[in-house]
């Protein structure tokens, strides 16, 4: 089974006694392990679809399977379990607590999931090393950089293990040099059967993706397979350029 399936997903916002369509009937499988970015200009639907798939919004009509479990009709509880369960999310502003270190926002998520504290402390530890970050763990987020508190962010999002990860605009705070970093960073979960679904508005950073929808009007106008091997030759070149050493987050391959 797909990873993620809509069947003629529409969102309706009511303001008054006018409403408009940001979804329209839209109809999307991606399969496990699949690396997909979603374009389209703005206003077009993408943050709409991101918090449908996120399990943050419910459609107004249609149907959403994740992860082989029906979610178009769960309560907010219900929701709130599914998201901890099978999603790690990614934000543009990276959405760490302040005054909190690297290792603490990484757990918190376990926290959520009720793993014991010494479990919590050796998982986020192992997901910052994961990320390069293994010497920054008692760090707060006004002590790093942007590109380092995404790769926190990234951490955080990965240390429960979660089928799926979802990033709106996860390059859009960060500078060109940076932004193509955290995308090679990103790249390198593929081949592990995670799968990746992020939004942006940049070509260079889509090109990271092995498919690319377009939305137009709340739509999928464009659905293309594409070939990312040189978007991530790209990235790592200018990773090994200005690092030593290239942190690995995939694990074995
Ligand atoms: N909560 C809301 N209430 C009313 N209209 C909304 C709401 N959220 C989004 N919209 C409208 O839905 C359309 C799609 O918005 P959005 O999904 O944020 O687009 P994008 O992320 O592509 O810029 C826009 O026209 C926007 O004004
Ligand atoms: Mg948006």
């Amino acid at each position: 089974m797909a990873l993620i399936e809509l069947d003629q997903v529409t969102k309706l916002y009511r303001s008054g006694d006018s409403e408009f369509a940001a979804l329209r009937a839209v109809d999307l499988r991606i399969e496990r392990g699949e690396f997909v970015a979603i374009t389209g200009s703005s206003g077009s639907g993408k943050s709409t679809m991101m918090n449908i798939l996120g399990c943050l919004d419910t459609p107004s009509s249609g149907r959403y399977r994740l992860d082989d479990r029906d979610v178009a009709n769960l309560s907010r509880v219900e929701l709130a379990e599914v998201r901890n369960r099978t999603i790690g999310f990614v934000f543009q502003s990276f959405n760490l607590l302040p005054r909190t270190s690297a290792a603490e926002n990484v757990e918190l998520p376990l926290i959520y999931a009720r793993v014991p504290p010494a479990e919590r402390r050796r998982r986020s530890l192992e997901a910052l090393e994961r990320v390069g970050l293994a010497q920054r763990s008692r760090h707060q987020p006004s002590q790093l950089s942007g590109g380092q508190q995404q790769r926190v962010a990234i951490a955080r999002a990965l240390v429960t293990q979660p089928p799926l990860i979802l990033a709106d605009e996860p390059t859009g705070n960060l500078d060109s040099a940076t932004s193509l970093d955290i995308m090679g960073l990103l790249s390198q979960l593929r081949g592990t059967g995670i799968t990746v679904v992020f939004v942006t508005h940049e070509p260079d950073i889509a090109a990271f993706a092995s498919r690319k929808l377009t939305m137009r009007d709340g739509a999928i106008v464009t659905d293309q397979a594409q070939d990312s091997a040189a978007a991530i030759a790209a990235a790592a070149g200018a990773h090994a350029a200005t690092r030593a050493a290239t942190p690995r987050i995939g694990g074995a391959r």
